[in-house]
């Protein structure tokens, strides 16, 4: 399976990654993910990407296109990958395409989930990560057994730095003027399946692996 998993920021494509990463055993690829962990390692390309993420706006293309490329040679790709938030831009899905053609790559879906825009800051201001394994959690939807702690692994949830309102707000608006227009790209590819996302977390998993074909 080599799966993009779409959607606007809070709509669920971290949760539902972690579903399709163990059902189909592929590799997650998250740019986002791959910077919060530069950042954390205090790493140039981390001190790059934080001054953008902070302000909700899209780290450059030229910085984010190399390092997704890098990541789909490396060997745990060959027979399949979940790319979740890249492409975020017409210019980040060209040069994907243009990427997977010349390695004789074919996406088998888009899958786009589908979240109205008034829920999502909730969301967004609602989410807990685990600091060490990743794991996410929401105050009210998915609230952890034991406040402020992971239940994989017991360490401390913290809350990412670009879950302000103010912050969720631009990230929305981002969105809509940049990555919107990428679904019509994939629509017209015939890949691109559209999954409610305004619904139980486990409802949303069936119906991705409906539209899959299991
Ligand atoms: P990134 O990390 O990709 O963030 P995002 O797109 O804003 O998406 P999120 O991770 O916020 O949301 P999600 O859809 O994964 O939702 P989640 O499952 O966590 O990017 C962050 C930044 O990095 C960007 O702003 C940009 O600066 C930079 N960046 C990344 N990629 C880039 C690129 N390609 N080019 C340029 N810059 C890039 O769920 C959200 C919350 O809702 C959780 O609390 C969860 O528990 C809850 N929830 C999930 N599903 C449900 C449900 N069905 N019902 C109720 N609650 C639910
Ligand atoms: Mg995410
Ligand atoms: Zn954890």
């Amino acid at each position: 399976m080599k799966l993009l998993i779409m959607g606007r920021p809070g709509a669920g494509k971290g949760t539902q990654a972690v579903n399709i990463r163990e059902y189909y055993n592929i590799p997650h690829i998250s740019t986002g993910d791959m910077f919060r962990a530069a950042i954390k390692n205090q790493t140039k390309l981390g001190l790059e990407a934080k001054s953008y993420m902070d302000k909700g706006a899209l780290v450059p293309d030229e910085v984010t296109i190399g390092i997704v490329e890098e990541r789909l040679l490396a060997e745990d790709c060959k027979d399949g990958f979940l790319l979740d938030g890249f492409p975020r831009t017409i210019a980040q899905a060209e040069a994907l395409d243009a990427f997977l053609k010349k390695n004789g790559i074919k996406l088998d879906a888009v899958l786009d989930v589908n979240v109205p825009q008034e829920i999502l800051v909730r969301r967004m201001v609602g989410r807990r990560v685990c600091k060490n394994c990743g794991a996410t959690f929401h105050v009210e939807f998915n609230a952890p057994k034991v406040e402020g702690i992971c239940d994989n692994c017991g360490s401390p949830l913290i809350q990412r730095a670009d879950d302000t309102e103010a912050t969720a707000k631009n990230r929305l608006t981002v969105y809509d003027n940049q990555t919107a227009p990428l679904l019509e790209f994939y629509k017209k590819q015939n890949i691109l399946k559209t999954v409610n996302g305004d619904q139980p977390l486990d409802k949303v998993f069936d119906d991705i692996k409906v539209v899959l074909g299991a």
